[in-house]
């Protein structure tokens, strides 16, 4: 009997609300064209250590809602451990796969691109909800981390109006500010911080006699988003002395909210409280949107399968779902366009 044709999945790096609903689309669309699909376990990792499952209809029937990803996630990549590509290859090869469609964020995109350019026919689908991906509007999962801060400034707005406080929200984003500028949009936030805009000593005055003339007019509570990847005067903040890739220096963002909570409250007398989302925004069920573009990139991304269109990605450029070169993804990140952060600013103050 003829052996079906044989297309892997993985989902590396951070995880999002709106995987499972991409991995349901991909595998049920493969199955409808005589495809086998083979789930490999905890992105890059599964596969150099032949980790995997075979997906039948069974594993990914009603998963469309379920945060997180049923295969598992990890942050490892095969160019930080030694014969990691070889390994990649060899248990490729041993899978017998045709394919490898991986589901990322920019830097599980980027290894992808170095391994197609190494000959893995690989095709890319951006998820992230920190929405950094360069050539699409939107990643995966970004839709519903904004609704998971939004809710939570929402609900800080009535606590902060109880105790006529400035209230901080720090969200993640890693250095970008696209989750800090929607959800400060929809949450109608007085000021939002974010990486692209340096947050000089002019600033943080300048932002510190707004709100002293917001609460002299009476309007006795403010909301303030930061990203966590804010730069205080060109220092980074950091969670942690780990770093979350492997043993070089820092990079787990997180802390920049309390240092400018503080701040603001010594510097303008006002009581001020800082939340921080962390984790919350990553969990959990994902909003409609999030389930519809996982599901079109999924098929899109079985699309270029069929047609043999390895080294592109799924994409979104305006409303239409389409594709681009990993390559053209790999080592860029897409940062806070103007024109959005100047629809937020009319708002400030
Ligand atoms: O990339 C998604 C993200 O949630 C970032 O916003 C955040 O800085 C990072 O992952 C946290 O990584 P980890 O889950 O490894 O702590």
């Amino acid at each position: 009997m003829k052996t079906k044709k044989r297309v892997g999945i993985l989902t590396g790096g951070g995880d999002c609300p709106g995987l499972n609903a991409a991995i349901r689309a991909t595998a049920k669309t493969a199955h409808k064209i005589g495809y086998e699909v083979i789930g490999i376990r905890d992105g890059w990792e599964g596969l150099m250590e032949d980790r995997s499952e075979v997906l039948d209809s069974s594993e990914t029937a009603g998963i469309i809602d379920k945060g997180g990803t049923i295969l598992g996630a990890s942050r490892a990549s095969p160019f930080r451990i030694d014969n990691g590509t070889q390994r990649v290859f060899s248990v490729f090869n041993k899978l017998g796969l045709e394919a490898l469609v991986v589901l990322g964020g920019e830097g599980t995109l980027a290894v992808s691109s170095q391994l197609f350019k190494m000959g893995l026919p690989v095709v890319g689908i951006p998820k992230t909800i920190d929405n950094d991906v360069a050539e699409t509007n939107f990643t995966i999962g970004f839709q519903t981390a904004v609704q998971i801060a939004t809710d939570a400034l929402d609900r800080l707005r009535s606590t902060a109006a109880s105790h006529h406080r400035v209230m901080l929200l720090e969200v993640m984003g890693r250095h970008t500010g696209w989750l800090a500028t929607f959800a400060g949009i929809a949450g109608g936030a007085e000021a939002i911080l974010i990486p692209e805009i340096p947050l000089t000593e002019k600033r943080v005055e300048k932002l510190c006699q707004m709100l002293k003339k917001r609460n002299r007019k009476g309007k006795n509570f403010s909301i303030i988003v930061v990203a966590e990847g804010t730069p205080l005067e060109g220092q980074t903040i950091f969670r942690s002395s780990i770093n979350m890739d492997s043993n070089e220096a820092p990079n787990r963002l997180g802390g920049i909210g309390q240092v400018m909570g503080d701040l603001i409250e010594r510097r303008t007398g006002l009581e001020t409280r800082v939340s921080s989302l962390d984790y919350i925004q990553r969990g959990g069920t994902p909003v409609a949107y999030d389930r519809s573009l996982a599901t079109a990139f999924g098929v899109k991304a079985v699309d270029l399968v069929k047609a043999k269109r390895y080294g592109e990605m799924s994409a979104l450029k305006g409303n239409r779902i389409t594709s681009t070169l990993l390559e053209k993804v790999e080592g860029r990140i897409k940062t806070v366009n103007p024109n959005v952060y100047r629809i937020a600013e009319i708002f400030f103050g």
